[in-house]
């Protein structure tokens, strides 16, 4: 039997007309990418784009493979951490890879977490108005989340994501052993990005997630089945609605509140990285649900005390160092361009996995209820 048909991946496909792609999740995918790559484009050069802290872990295991396979590759290397997605990091990386003379039909392979991957892509799709894009996500959030749908960018010092392109990867390697040494915090931010999938439309998903949500983090088959289910719930999101102008909003159920928390922090990861913004959102979104009358207060009781159950922080006093006021929460919400004459577009829910998108959430309703929030939490 070939490589290519190995029975213990799962296969998720992303369905795209003539840019279609699949998503292989399983222990050992990784050292798969040389056949897998030479299959896809043959004759290809590699360019690997990885971060400080990835490219001890892994660099050398993916650049042993490509050898093996007859792949010619190089590593341009980032700095590890969210600064790296700015024009600075853009042009690094777009003029190494002219440097080390990638062209058209060439590869750009993105190893690592979310900041790696939305940098690389961004590079792919702009480098000779676009070259191919293979990601190999090695952080949770980036393998249920940030690899799988296009979206590339990089951050302006107006907000994150403000430039970027869908430019979709041709094959996405996520390995679930590498996912052996992340840390545990960053293992948990992650999670909420799953647990997500459940509270979008998946009311199964989420009753399993309760049951077996401390296996997901161990090395067992359940790591592999979440993130299978999450990538095929974002795949199958995509493929309605590639450019997000109708459904794939619902992917952002827990980021309005989330984003706001973010940026109040000045995006310092020392004191909320992005899985755990989600979480507070996540957990906000559905208390403010049953403040508006659309979902019973055993539902959203239930969200948090899921997410607090693993470590994951839900309330607005969660965040270290605290987090303002109503009226700087609303503000931030406004600078990320949510506020629209008044009123917001929220991701509610009228239970687990019940999720809807609300236009023309009024802003003094999120004033009440942040005021809400905030005295309960002094009480
Ligand atoms: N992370 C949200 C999206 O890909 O649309």
């Amino acid at each position: 039997m070939s490589i290519l048909e190995n029975p213990t991946l799962e296969t998720v496909p992303v369905t795209l007309g003539t840019r279609s792609y699949n998503i292989l999740i399983g222990r050992g995918v990784l050292a798969e990418a040389g056949p897998r790559i030479a299959a896809l484009f043959p004759k290809a050069r590699v360019a690997i784009i990885t971060d400080t802290h990835v490219e001890g872990l892994h660099a050398a295991a993916l650049e042993t493979t490509l050898a093996d396979a007859g792949v010619a590759s190089t590593r341009i290397i980032i700095p590890a951490g969210e600064p790296s997605k700015s024009y600075a990091g853009f042009v690094h990386v777009c003029d190494s890879l002219l440097a080390a003379r990638i062209e058209r039909g060439d590869v750009v392979l993105a190893l690592g977490g979310g900041v790696v991957g939305d940098l690389a892509g961004f590079a792919a799709a702009s480098l000779r108005r676009g070259v191919a894009f293979v990601q190999c996500p090695t952080s949770l959030l980036a393998q249920v989340d940030s690899s799988v749908g296009g979206k590339t960018g990089i951050n302006s010092s107006h907000g994150k994501n403000l430039i970027g392109a869908f430019h979709q990867p041709a094959l996405v390697l996520a390995d679930t052993a590498l996912l052996d040494t992340l840390p545990m915090r960053e293992f948990r931010a992650g999670y909420a990005e799953v647990v997500k999938y459940g509270l979008i439309d998946n009311p199964d998903f989420f009753n399993w997630c309760e049951a077996n949500a401390t296996r997901i983090f161990g090395p067992g088959p359940e790591r592999d089945y979440a993130v299978a289910v999450s990538c095929r719930a974002k795949a199958a999101i995509v493929a309605r609605d590639e450019r997000e102008e109708g459904d794939r909003a619902l992917l952002n159920l827990g980021h309005t509140f989330g984003h706001a928390l973010e940026r109040i922090v000045a995006y310092d990861g020392a004191r909320l990285v992005h899985g755990e913004a989600v979480a507070i959102g996540l957990a906000l979104a559905y208390r403010f649900s049953h403040y508006l009358g659309h979902c019973p207060g055993q539902d959203a009781t239930r969200v948090s005390m899921h997410l607090q159950t693993l470590g994951l922080p839900t309330r607005l006093q969660d965040v270290p160092g605290g987090c303002g006021t109503t009226a700087g929460l609303v503000e931030a919400m406004a600078q990320d361009k949510k506020v629209v004459r008044g009123s917001l577009t929220f991701i509610l829910a009228h239970g687990i996995g019940r999720s809807f998108i609300a236009k023309g959430v009024e802003v003094a309703q999120v004033e009440a209820f942040l005021d809400a929030e905030f005295a309960a939490q002094s009480a």
